[in-house]
């Protein structure tokens, strides 16, 4: 049993949470709005946005708890993937913090983070489970055997979906981050009204790059015929992209669960809360059995909810960090 302050700050988040006894009671996310004008993340902005909302943000979720700082057992922090600039905001300020109050740091790799989120509110998945985590910078299905063995069953060798998701909508003149404009705009659109050549990839890996460079020349093609194309058809054009990506996530998960022989199902990551994969998961799960496992919204966007939670099954592994750690901005799996 033990209190956590859970720190997470790998790209353009910075987010707090606190852990009672495996109870995550809040969590605070400080968004940068930032980014919008220059039409992606810029990690030199990030980086000034993170060190400017820190101090703030873990104060919030203190002073919002029940808990006096010296009651903390332990500080959890985003080691990596991520901006090192960004990442080395969270870390330095936790093992700063953890120094001054003489516990311990638990450092988190935060794609396993997005997974351990599914413990933070019932049902939670029974292991094994397969879970597919779909963000701005990974996608991969993962085997999830407990919370320290997790085995990638295949990955994408290029984009990533909620990238090419953010990629396609660029083309469509939509701002960024476009992922979730084409979910919008998709729900008043004909999923089959074009289609796009997908690349077939081996085993259970992905390639997303291919479809975006399809979507790119059809485009092109098309509005040399007609200069209003794009806006004529948006919601038809939006639709149709979510379906091919979708299609592809979903190809995928099922060969996964048809190998491993795993009937419960779990999403995590930013694109978890699009509106085109949740549906095909439910016909999936009608359709083969699956138990389905969805994050409530605010723990599948970056958080500190989920590095808070990972902390807290760590630390009763006692598997705590040295003050010599460097942020790893490519951490291996
Ligand atoms: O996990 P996340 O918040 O940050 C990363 O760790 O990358 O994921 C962000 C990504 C962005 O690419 C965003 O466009 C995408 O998730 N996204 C969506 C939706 N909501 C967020 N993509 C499609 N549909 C959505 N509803
Ligand atoms: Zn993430």
């Amino acid at each position: 049993m033990a209190v956590i302050l859970g720190i997470e700050s790998s790209c353009d988040e910075t987010s707090a949470s606190i852990c009672i006894n495996g109870k995550v009671i809040n969590n605070e996310i400080a968004s940068q709005a930032i980014h919008e004008q220059y039409g992606g993340v810029v990690p030199e902005l990030a980086s000034r946005e993170h060190q400017r909302n820190i101090v703030p943000i873990v104060d919030h979720v203190l002073s919002h708890s029940s808990i006096n700082v010296d009651e903390l057992d332990g500080i959890a922090y985003t080691r990596g993937p991520g901006l090192l600039g960004a990442l080395l905001i969270g870390s330095s300020f936790a093992k700063s913090m953890a120094a001054s109050l003489n516990i311990p740091i638990i450092p988190i790799h935060h794609m396993k983070a997005h997974v351990l989120a599914h413990f933070i509110d019932d049902p939670k998945p029974k292991y094994p489970f397969i879970c597919l985590t779909v963000s701005g910078g990974h996608t991969q299905i993962l085997r999830v055997n407990s919370v320290t063995e997790m085995i990638i069953l295949g990955q994408t060798q290029d984009d990533a979906v909620g990238e090419a998701f953010d990629k396609a909508a660029k083309l469509l003149d939509l701002p960024y981050p476009g992922g979730p404009m084409i979910d919008k705009l998709a729900k008043q659109g004909d999923p089959n009204k074009f289609s796009f050549s997908l690349s077939e990839m081996p085993n259970l890996d992905y390639s997303f790059s291919g479809v975006k460079t399809s979507i790119l020349y059809f485009l092109r093609k098309e509005i040399q015929q007609n200069e209003a194309f794009i806006s004529e058809n948006l919601n038809d054009l939006s639709a149709s992209i979510q379906y091919s990506f979708v299609s592809m996530l979903m190809d995928k998960l099922i060969k996964a669960a048809k190998q491993e022989s795993i009937d419960r199902i779990a999403i995590a990551g930013g694109v978890s809360a699009n509106s085109g994969l949740r549906s095909a998961l439910e016909d999936a799960s009608m359709k083969y059995g699956w138990e389905v496992f969805i994050p409530d919204f605010q723990y599948c966007t970056d958080n500190a909810g989920m590095i808070a939670m990972s902390g807290h099954l760590l630390y009763e592994k006692q598997a705590f960090g040295q003050m010599n750690d460097s942020p790893l901005p490519r951490m291996p799996f």
